[in-house]
C-alpha cells in the first residue's frame, strides 16, 4: 500500500481543481495505486512530478478517475417513466422553455437522449438542453457524436434513424438531435451552478463521492430548480431522506421540488 495518500490529494487538487477528499476513498485509492502501479511507478511523488511534466499523462490520470461509462438509453425503463410521466408533469408546470441540465454527462449518450425523447413531443425551440463533464477527454468526444455500437445498441427502434452507419463500427448522430445540446466543461464539486431549471438529469456519479459531498450537492440542485422541478438520479442511487433537501420522491429514482 503506498504512503502519503494526503500530501498527494493536495497537490492534486492543486494541479487539477479535483478535490480527492470529495470522493470516497478506499475505491479510488484503490485506482490511483493501481495506475501508479501500471506507470512502472512506486510513490505518489514519483507519479505527480510525472503528472507535471507530461500532459498526455495529466489527461489519461483525469480521465481514469472520472470513470465514465455511458450508453443510450440506459436503465430502459426510466426513459419510459421519464417519457410517459416525468415529461407531462414538467409541461403541466412549465408552459415556456423547458430548461434542463444534464450533469456529469459522460460521453454524451445521456443528454442526447434526452434530446431524442423530447424531440418525440416537442419542437426544439421549446426546450434548452445543456450537458457538462469535469473531463474535457469526453466532452471532446460528445461533441463529435460518434458512437459504436455498443454504445447504441439499447436505442429503441423508433429512435434508430438518428444514427448514420459511416464505418465497420462507427455511427454518427443526427444534426438536428447534436443541435439540441449545448455541452460545456463544469465540475460539481467546484464550480457555480446553473440556476431556474426545470429538470437536473444527474446519474452514476453520485455513487463515487462520499456521503457529505452528496448531500451538498442535492441541497444545490434543490437550490437551482424551480418549484414543481424534478431531480433524475441513477438506478443505484437513492436519496434516504428527501424532505431534508427539499424533495418528494414521485418514482423511483425521480425526486421534485416542493409538495
Ligand atoms: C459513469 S459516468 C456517468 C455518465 C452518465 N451520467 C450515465 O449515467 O450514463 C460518470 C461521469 O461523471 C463525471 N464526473 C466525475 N467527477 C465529476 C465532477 N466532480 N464534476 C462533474 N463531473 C464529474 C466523469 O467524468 C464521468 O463522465
Amino acid at each position: 500500500m503506498l504512503q502519503n495518500y494526503e500530501a498527494f490529494k493536495t497537490k492534486v487538487l492543486a494541479l487539477t481543481s479535483i478535490d480527492l477528499n470529495a470522493y470516497k476513498e478506499r475505491q479510488m485509492k484503490r485506482r490511483i495505486d493501481a495506475l501508479i502501479t501500471k506507470n512502472n511507478l512506486k510513490t505518489y511523488d514519483e507519479y505527480i512530478d510525472l503528472l507535471r511534466k507530461d500532459k498526455v499523462a495529466l489527461k489519461d490520470f483525469v480521465n481514469y478517475l472520472t470513470i465514465n461509462v455511458s450508453e443510450f438509453f440506459r436503465n430502459p425503463e426510466q426513459w419510459k417513466v421519464f417519457e410517459n410521466i416525468i415529461l407531462p408533469h414538467l409541461r403541466e408546470h412549465n408552459s415556456g422553455r423547458l430548461k434542463i441540465w444534464s450533469a456529469a454527462c459522460s460521453t454524451g449518450d445521456e443528454p442526447y437522449t434526452i434530446a431524442m425523447i423530447l424531440l418525440k413531443h416537442m419542437p426544439a425551440t421549446s426546450f434548452e438542453l445543456t450537458a457538462t463533464d469535469i473531463d474535457d477527454q469526453v466532452l471532446a468526444k460528445a461533441q463529435s457524436g460518434l458512437y459504436t455500437a455498443k454504445s447504441i445498441k439499447g436505442v429503441p427502434a423508433e429512435f434508430k434513424a438518428n444514427f448514420e452507419k459511416i464505418g465497420t463500427d462507427s455511427f454518427q448522430i443526427s444534426d438536428n438531435i447534436k443541435r439540441c445540446v449545448r455541452f460545456k466543461q463544469h465540475n460539481l464539486l467546484k464550480d457555480p451552478y446553473p440556476t431556474g431549471l426545470d429538470m437536473i438529469v444527474c446519474r452514476n456519479v453520485l455513487i463515487y463521492f462520499t456521503d457529505e459531498a452528496k448531500d451538498e450537492i442535492f441541497h444545490k440542485y434543490n437550490r437551482c430548480l424551480n418549484n414543481n422541478g424534478v431531480l433524475f438520479i441513477g438506478n443505484t442511487e437513492q436519496i434516504l431522506s428527501p424532505k431534508n433537501f427539499g424533495f418528494t420522491a414521485i418514482k423511483s429514482f425521480f425526486y421534485t421540488k416542493g409538495v
